[in-house]
């Protein structure tokens, strides 16, 4: 198996036989997956197959609901991230998340994009100059810098959907995340907005590991190198994009992708 044999760094993100119960529910059923870095990687399957939570144990963000219990290993960047020493504040953040709908702080357009790493160091490390400049180039890295560069001190939910959901990718770039998570990030966007976050995401992936669910299959194959199929709490295949669309090698994925079942 290529966890054994390759080394650590090879991947961006490992589990080895991760299951999750909510109550007496099995939601992940033994995953086993590898996921690379600086690429980005679609989480696809029908509705309630598990992709959301499969992605939040990534983050171990699961574990604000009560009654989940997790077994197995999840490694981001070759580190156990059940191990007793991780901080759960580390952890979120070199793991970003961005979610279906865009939430954005009711503060400033500026506070925003501090407020991650603000919560992570002390107060005043930054000089003002310091604190401008993250600001800048978060937003320029959205493309959202021209657009708000005179209104930085306006509240960020007076945004169009689109702006919160990019100014929601901003805000954890000062973070300088390892890999950023997003679940079905445009699905509260209309066709523009769906196009232009598109063209972000791609821009980011050079720098940083993504791992996107989506419903729509287009989106997967338009944006992502790397293609997990899920179905009923387990992975059935796990490929390059084109391979898993054009020429599954398991019924099920096949069923999936032209659109037979879910
Ligand atoms: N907090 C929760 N408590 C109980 N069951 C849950 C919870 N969240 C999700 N589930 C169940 O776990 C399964 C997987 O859900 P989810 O990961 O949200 O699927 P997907 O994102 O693929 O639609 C579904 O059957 C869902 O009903
Ligand atoms: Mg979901």
């Amino acid at each position: 198996m290529d966890c054994v044999t390759a080394p650590q760094d090879r991947f961006a993100i490992q589990t080895h036989q991760l299951n999750l119960w909510y109550g007496t529910f099995q939601a992940l059923k033994e995953i086993t997956v590898n996921i690379k870095p600086r690429l980005i990687t679609s989480l696809i399957g029908p509705s309630g197959c598990g992709k959301t939570t499969l992605l939040r144990c990534f983050n171990r963000i699961n574990e604000r609901y009560e009654n989940v219990t997790t077994t197995g290993e999840v490694r981001i960047l070759g580190k156990n991230i059940y191990d007793e020493d991780v901080s759960l504040g580390e952890l979120r953040k070199s793991v970003g998340m961005v979610f279906q709908r865009p939430n954005p702080l009711p503060i400033s357009i500026y506070d925003n994009v501090l407020f991650g790493i603000r919560s992570h160091t002390r107060r005043g490390a930054f000089a003002r100059s310091e604190r401008d400049g993250m600001v800048e180039s978060a937003l320029r890295d959205v493309e959202l810098w021209d657009e708000t560069k005179d209104g930085l001190r306006r509240k960020a939910t007076h945004l169009t959907l689109e702006q919160q959901q990019k100014l929601c990718i901003a805000r954890l770039l000062p973070l300088k995340p390892q890999v950023i998570l997003m679940d079905e990030p445009c699905s509260a966007l209309d066709a523009e907005g769906v196009e232009r976050i598109e063209e972000l995401v791609d821009a980011l992936r050079e720098k940083f590991t993504i791992v996107m669910v989506t419903h729509n299959m287009g989106q997967a194959r338009r944006i992502s190198q790397e293609c997990i199929f899920m179905l009923m709490g387990k992975i059935i295949e796990h490929g390059d994009t084109s391979q898993v669309f054009l020429n599954p090698r398991e019924k099920e994925t096949d069923m999936y992708v032209t659109g037979r079942y879910g």
